[in-house]
Order: structure tokens, then C-alpha cells, then sequence
């Protein structure tokens, strides 16, 4: 696989790239940069980090998500492959799911990862910039986005784009980390986020600065509400949310009309 799709060239607005600012064009090289550091330690880190409860969320988005035998799904920002291969099991197979990400080497490790269980078939890898996918239209019964909304420099293009190869009546889900609810957790989880995630970064990743990006680009992510709206606003229909664990994770669902 290459590497990453050349970014648009805009330097004139600026976006967040964790707490700073920084040109439009160069935010998806940055978090390409992030993803390229962490691949092959990606799934270490994420049991390390969250105590193995990914897991659970991951598990819980997969069961609750009504995917049948036989559906063809995508699955963005797919990375290492945690979802694409829960899903497996219940797309069956008569199904297929297509694994895209925008960065080669979290693809690469997804796949030899895959390979090594013996989960070959029924997998499509495609190296994809979740603004711009190379789908036709009504391409997929279900199209899920986990952890990589967060990322993606211009998400209101991304949640276009999965309504787009959204067959109608299908369903996008996003699971991404949102605002916590509880006010007595808030303290907890920033010496959490800001203090214990750089240094396990830096202990098992050799890598503390992608760590302190996790951190603030959970900060920077449209907390419920908003996102609700702003995938209302890109066309889907009958859009909930449901948090978990006091809104450390939100589950975003809408459907295509
Ligand atoms: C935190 S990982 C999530 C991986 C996986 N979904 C999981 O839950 O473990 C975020 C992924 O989003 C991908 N990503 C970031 N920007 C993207 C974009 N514009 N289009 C597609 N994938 C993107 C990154 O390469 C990375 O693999």
C-alpha cells in the first residue's frame, strides 16, 4: 500500500490538530504522522490505555448495529481492523466487508494481524480518505466509522459521504469518544488523558506526543448534541446517540433516506 493520499493544498484556514491551530492542508499529513508512529504498537496501547474496555465498547457498537448475513459493509477509518473482523462473524459468508483507512501502514498491520487468525476471506483493504470515497452511490447496507471521525480533517465531507454509499434504509454508526457526563469524572479522566496517556505513550510506544494528541483531539470533537446535528445536516435520517461509560464514548446512528 502507498503512502497517504496527498493532502489538499489549503493554507489560507487554519483547524485544530489537537490543541493547535494549524493550516488545513497540513492536518491529515499530521494525523497520518500519528497513525504511521503508532501502528505497531496501536493495539497494545489501546488495552494499556483503556484498560481492555475498547473491547467492550467495540463489541457493544458491533452487536447493537442490526448488520444481517449477507450485508456489504464499509468500515472507515477501519486501521488495524478490530471492527471489520467482529463484523465478520456476522456478516457471514455470503457477506463481504471493505476495510478503509487513509493510512497504508495501520492497514498493513490490520491485515497481517487478520492473515495471522486466518481471517482471509471476505475482506477488501482500501486505502481511502473518508472525504472523498471511491464508492459508487448506495454501495453498502451499513457503513461504521470507530475512533476515526475525530481524525478526519473536514468530518462534515466524511459524514456525506457515507450517506452517499449508504443503500436507502441503511445505517452509518459512529463510535467515537465524546464528553463526559458526570461532573465528578471530568478530574479523573484529564489526569487520565493528560498525565497517564503520554507517559504509557512514551514507556510502550517510544512515542508521548502522539498520546497527547489523543488526548486533545477528544477535547476538539463535537461533543453529542453537535454531532447529531451535524449528521442531520449531511442527510441522514432519525439520528440518535446513546453514550457509554458516562459519555467517555458516544454511539452516533443515523439512516440513509
Ligand atoms: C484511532 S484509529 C481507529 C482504528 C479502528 N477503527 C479502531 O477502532 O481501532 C483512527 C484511524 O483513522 C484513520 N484516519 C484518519 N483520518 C482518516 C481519513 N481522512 N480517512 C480515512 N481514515 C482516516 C487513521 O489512519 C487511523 O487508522
Amino acid at each position: 500500500m502507498n503512502d497517504q493520499p496527498s493532502p489538499p493544498q489549503d493554507s489560507s484556514t487554519t483547524t485544530h490538530f489537537g490543541f493547535r491551530d494549524v493550516p488545513v492542508g497540513d492536518k491529515q499529513k499530521l494525523v497520518g504522522e500519528v497513525f504511521s508512529s503508532v501502528a505497531g504498537k496501536y493495539d497494545l496501547m489501546n488495552d494499556l490505555m483503556s484498560l481492555g474496555i475498547h473491547r467492550v465498547w467495540k463489541r457493544y457498537f458491533v452487536a447493537t448495529s442490526q448488520v444481517r448475513r449477507g450485508d456489504r459493509v464499509l468500515d472507515l477509518a477501519g486501521g488495524t481492523g478490530d471492527i471489520a473482523l467482529l463484523l465478520r462473524d456476522r456478516v457471514g459468508e455470503t457477506g463481504s466487508i471493505v476495510l478503509g483507512d487513509i493510512n497504508g501502514e495501520m492497514l498493513r498491520v490490520g491485515r497481517d494481524r487478520m492473515t495471522d487468525q486466518g481471517k482471509v476471506s471476505g475482506f477488501e483493504y482500501v486505502q481511502v480518505n473518508a472525504e472523498k470515497l471511491p464508492f459508487p452511490d448506495a454501495s453498502f447496507d451499513l457503513v461504521t466509522i470507530a475512533f476515526g471521525l475525530r481524525n478526519v480533517t473536514d468530518k462534515d465531507a466524511a459524514l456525506r459521504e457515507m450517506n452517499r454509499v449508504l443503500k436507502v434504509g441503511g445505517q452509518a454508526r459512529v463510535l467515537e469518544f465524546s464528553e463526559v457526563t458526570a461532573d465528578w469524572f471530568k478530574p479523573v479522566y484529564d489526569f487520565h488523558s493528560f498525565k497517564v496517556l503520554p507517559v504509557l505513550g512514551r514507556l510502550f510506544a517510544n512515542d508521548a506526543d502522539s498520546y497527547q494528541y489523543l488526548a486533545e483531539s477528544i477535547r476538539k470533537h463535537p461533543p453529542q448534541a453537535e454531532l447529531k446535528g451535524m449528521m442531520e445536516a449531511a442527510g441522514f435520517a432519525r439520528c440518535r446517540y446513546r453514550n457509554l461509560s458516562a459519555g467517555i464514548c458516544a454511539i452516533h446512528t443515523g439512516y440513509r433516506v
